[in-house]
């Protein structure tokens, strides 16, 4: 469906090199749509990129109806733009929304309206390796209320940030503190859904761990605290052998797409793959005895995260000897040549921007 096109009278300079960073620059521009019950969708809009006005006490400021989604476009070798699996992002968003009473979109004038942003912003795409546009979904709701209830009105939008690698360190080992205090997320929560609730829940561990000198918190189950849940913003996974282990989606856990991608991999190469609970006594023991030689997040920002170091109970123990994994390393390469391969790609993952 068309829409109007608003382009920026002052575009800005596009950085020369954006490092390490990740959102420290937003392009010139943000497609917006608003939505109103009996009404739907409508105001489908490409504007300059730019503050919104809100109502006071609408429903996402006072209530959290307030969710996100993100996924990254790559400048490929053949310099061709191309979007690492959005219908999986905006898939996510219909399940987030849905969890908070929020109204779905439809994802293929979603995917359209991205395309057209990504290739209005194009030159914004970086080409360093490692760096990416990153592709920020968000909904929230507007309506102004004070009752506790779903809001009938919110507004869509998406807008784009050149970014480099999400940790200072890329893809070197990372040292990670086990929250056995703090949760992220609990069961019957919305830990599955990209709520911003949640991450709002998670900074206080975080800022604790990374005063502490560690890059992240190792999650675990609001129950028992006992169960691997994620690593940061980031699903976890281990191998013991040639067996991989993950623990298996539920309501406290967000089902990452690179996390789909990297199982899709690992079951291609005729790794043995289990979604199963993975008790955090037994991973201390592992990684003591050495069965357990690489534990890894796996997640947009980072794409391929290996831990070198976790500490649990005051207990602190090298992953590896503080070395990426084999397993680890070969994950990281393929998911990152996946993202930047010139021609298609033998998935049908991407979505190219022409
Ligand atoms: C809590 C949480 N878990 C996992 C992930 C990884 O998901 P994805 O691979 O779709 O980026 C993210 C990031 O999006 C996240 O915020």
């Amino acid at each position: 469906m068309p829409f109007p096109i608003t382009t920026s009278l002052n575009p800005k300079p596009i950085p020369e090199d954006v490092g390490n960073t990740f959102g420290a620059y937003f392009t010139d521009h943000m497609f917006l749509m608003d939505y109103k019950q009996g009404l739907g969708w409508y105001n489908h809009r490409i504007v300059p990129f730019g503050p919104l006005s809100l109502h006071p006490s609408c429903a996402a400021i006072q209530y959290g109806q307030s969710i996100f989604d993100g996924f990254k476009a790559y400048r490929c070798d053949d310099d061709v733009i191309r979007l690492f699996r959005p219908l999986d992002h905006i898939e996510r968003i219909n399940k987030s929304t849905a969890r908070l009473c929020m109204p779905a979109v439809d994802p293929q004038s979603v995917l359209a309206a991205m395309v057209q942003l990504v290739d209005l912003d194009r030159r914004w795409v970086p080409r360093q390796k490692g760096t990416a546009l990153y592709v920020r979904e968000t909904m929230i709701g507007t309506e102004g209320l004070m009752g506790v209830r779903p809001a009938s009105e919110y507004t869509f939008m998406i807008f784009l940030s050149p970014v480099g690698s999400y940790y200072a360190e890329g893809a070197n080992p990372v040292s990670i503190l086990v929250s056995d205090k703090h949760v992220r997320a609990a069961r019957g929560g919305i830990g599955a859904a990209k709520a911003a609730a949640n991450y709002g829940a998670s900074l206080l561990a975080s800022e604790e761990a990374k005063s502490m000198g560690y890059t992240q918190v190792l999650w675990l189950d609001s129950t028992e605290r006992r169960f691997l849940e994620e690593v940061g913003t980031m699903n976890v996974m281990l191998r013991i052998g040639n067996e991989i282990i993950t623990p298996p989606l539920s309501d406290s856990i967000l089902a990452g797409v690179t996390r789909m991608t990297a199982l899709a991999l690992l079951r291609e190469w005729g790794l043995q793959v289990s979604e199963r609970p993975i008790d955090i006594n037994d991973v201390m023991t592992g990684i003591g005895n050495g069965t357990i030689e690489e534990i890894w997040g796996v997640g947009t920002a980072a794409v391929v995260s290996p831990i070198g170091q976790l500490t649990y109970r005051g207990q602190t123990l090298e992953v590896g000897a503080r070395r990426i994994g084999k397993v680890t390393a070969r994950l990281h390469a393929a998911i990152t040549s996946l993202h930047t391969q010139p021609g298609k790609d033998p998935y049908g993952w991407r979505v190219d921007v022409i």
